[in-house]
């Protein structure tokens, strides 16, 4: 039985004065619903300090240490406090040009240094146009796996990238039969117990008028929020709805 996961995403908002928001999430939680927000670097050692439930990257370069500037590592997220990093968000696979195998080795990194991750997939509006969504998205699934992957530290999010911030929310039916193609791509990859552990979320324009639809849809496990992530009032019922 896959436990629901609710995991909120600030991007590149937020600030100290912010983090009070952290205070009021943290009274929503039910003891049923995983719940964890990734938050920008600078904010990781003071939001985990603060919050009592799991605080997380939004990326994770895969090398250790080195000539990277710019970058964080696996281990200065963690010894800064997180728990988890978000990989290959299209937000970073896009803008930054990460490719499979990048968002491969990031995840890697993170196993290697005892973080979890939530590994981001999804279609652009011209490939679901072209009938090729479910085609993308296990492709990429397949390619960005990481070595070790289960369920006890990965999770697979599956984000639309014309649903992301756009309020165009995907229908429940499109987000089950991706699902169900993740789903079994993970099977034939890692076998029916390991690819039948890892979490499957939604994001794209989760808010409490859509939560409940989502969140109990067939292969869904939990949804990566971003904009009503940012406000206990917006995220809170979200928590709920799981
Ligand atoms: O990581 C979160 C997703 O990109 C969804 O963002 O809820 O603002 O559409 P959104």
């Amino acid at each position: 039985m896959r436990r629901k996961f609710v995991a909120g995403n600030w991007k590149m908002n937020g600030n100290l004065a912010a983090l009070a928001e952290l205070d009021a999430i943290a009274k929503a939680i039910d003891a049923r619903v995983d719940v964890a927000v990734a938050v920008p670097a600078t904010l990781i050692h003071p939001a985990a300090e603060r919050a009592g439930f799991p605080i997380g990257a939004e990326d994770v370069h895969a090398a250790d240490s080195g000539a990277h500037t710019g970058c964080v590592s696996a281990p200065m997220i963690k010894e800064a406090g997180a728990a988890f990093s978000i990989v290959g968000h299209s937000e970073r696979r896009q803008g930054q040009g990460e490719s499979d195998a990048d968002v491969k080795a990031k995840a890697e990194a993170c196993r290697r240094h005892g973080l979890d991750a939530i590994l981001c997939v999804g279609e652009t509006l011209e490939q679901r146009e072209a009938g090729e969504a479910e085609q993308v998205v296990t492709a990429q699934v397949r390619a960005s796996l990481p070595d070790g992957a289960d369920g006890g530290w990965l999770a697979i999010a599956y984000e639309p990238i014309w649903a992301i911030g756009t309020g165009k929310v995907a229908t429940v039916a499109d987000v089950e039969a991706m699902h169900a193609a993740i789903r079994s791509a993970l099977v034939a990859a890692l076998g029916t117990e390991q690819g039948g552990a890892i979490r499957l979320l939604y994001g794209g324009s989760v808010t409490a008028d859509n939560a409940a639809g989502l969140l109990h849809a067939a292969e869904v496990d939990g949804a990566l929020v971003g904009g009503a992530s940012l406000t206990a009032a917006k995220f809170a019922p979200i928590i709920a709805a799981a």
